[in-house]
């Protein structure tokens, strides 16, 4: 099998309506570290060399940024106690004890704001834009920094739950007004070679030409949920002690019963402590 199959079979196993490639199209090789990923939560204890996480930021900070802004900062954990102190905000996720690394990864507004003061000029875009616009650089860097990593044969999580404890994770890490953390990303060797394939949703579903639609999307779900539940079964269901066990458990009920409790429902108001108006 040639690497080009590879990665569609890889795409087959991800998503019920992989698409086929043009025999005529370019050679989909290099895609191969992207189509067959997974978020990697088992590490080897080797370090990563510290040059090789600044190459990695580098390359993550070389992704596209809005308007040339580059609202988005890395901070790269060293001291063992603040580490140790960062991760037991997140304990209840028993995976993220051991990780080698600990990034977080910041959005930063911060910075314009500054440049308006040196030169004297107004900012004239203080409302939701400022704190959109710098999520998504610190998304697309993330996401960069993350590609690189699996790239190169290291393994990485997001740690969404860095920001349960947002003011505290600001308090440790000295942010200021307008940076504000987005996300921790885990970072190390991974023990196993190969990640468990995570399914996504039908291409039907997610992608669209020239307009929105939502054609068969229930029917697509449920047959989405039955693949997941062959194929990728939740080790146990969410909830059950509110909801019970139900016979069929896919992801879109996974889904409904993690959004059914209040998630981080204080980070409007952190945002807005860090002087965004929303
Ligand atoms: C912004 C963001 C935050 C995330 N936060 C967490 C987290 O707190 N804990 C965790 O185990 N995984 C987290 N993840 C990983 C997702 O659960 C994972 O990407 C998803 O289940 C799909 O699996 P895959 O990455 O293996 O394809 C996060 C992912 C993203 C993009």
């Amino acid at each position: 099998m040639t690497q080009h199959d590879i990665v569609i079979k890889a795409l087959r196993a991800k998503f019920a309506d992989a698409p086929s490639p043009d025999p005529d199209g370019p050679d989909l090789s290099s895609l191969l570290h992207l189509a067959s990923r997974g978020s990697c939560r088992d590490f080897t204890a080797d370090p990563v060399p510290r040059a090789t996480i600044d190459i990695l930021c580098a390359t993550a900070l070389a992704a596209p940024t809005k308007s040339d802004l580059q609202q988005r900062d890395i901070v790269i954990i060293e001291d063992p106690g603040l580490k140790s102190e960062l991760l037991g905000l997140v304990a209840h996720q028993g995976w993220t004890r051991d990780i080698p690394h600990l990034l977080i990864f910041c959005g930063n507004n911060r910075r314009q704001r500054l440049l308006h003061d040196w030169h004297g000029l107004d900012f004239a875009n203080d409302h939701l834009d400022a704190f959109f616009n710098a999520t998504a650089d610190a998304a697309i860097a993330m996401e960069a920094f993350i590609a690189g990593a699996e790239a190169i044969g290291l393994g990485c999580c997001p740690i969404s739950a860095i920001r349960d404890h947002a003011q505290k994770v600001s308090d440790l890490l000295h942010l200021p007004d307008h940076v504000f953390p987005f996300v921790g990303l885990a970072l190390g060797y991974p023990k196993a070679t190969k990640q468990q394939n995570s399914l996504r949703l039908p291409l039907s579903v997610t992608v669209h030409t020239d307009r929105y639609r939502e054609d068969n999307l229930q029917d697509n779900v449920r047959s989405y949920d039955q693949r997941r539940e062959q194929e990728q079964p939740y080790k146990q269901q969410r909830l059950a002690e509110r909801y019970g066990e139900s016979d069929a458990y896919g992801w879109s009920l996974d889904k409904a019963r993690q959004y059914s409790v209040g998630e981080r429902t204080g980070f409007g108001e952190f945002i807005r402590s860090k002087g965004f108006k929303l």
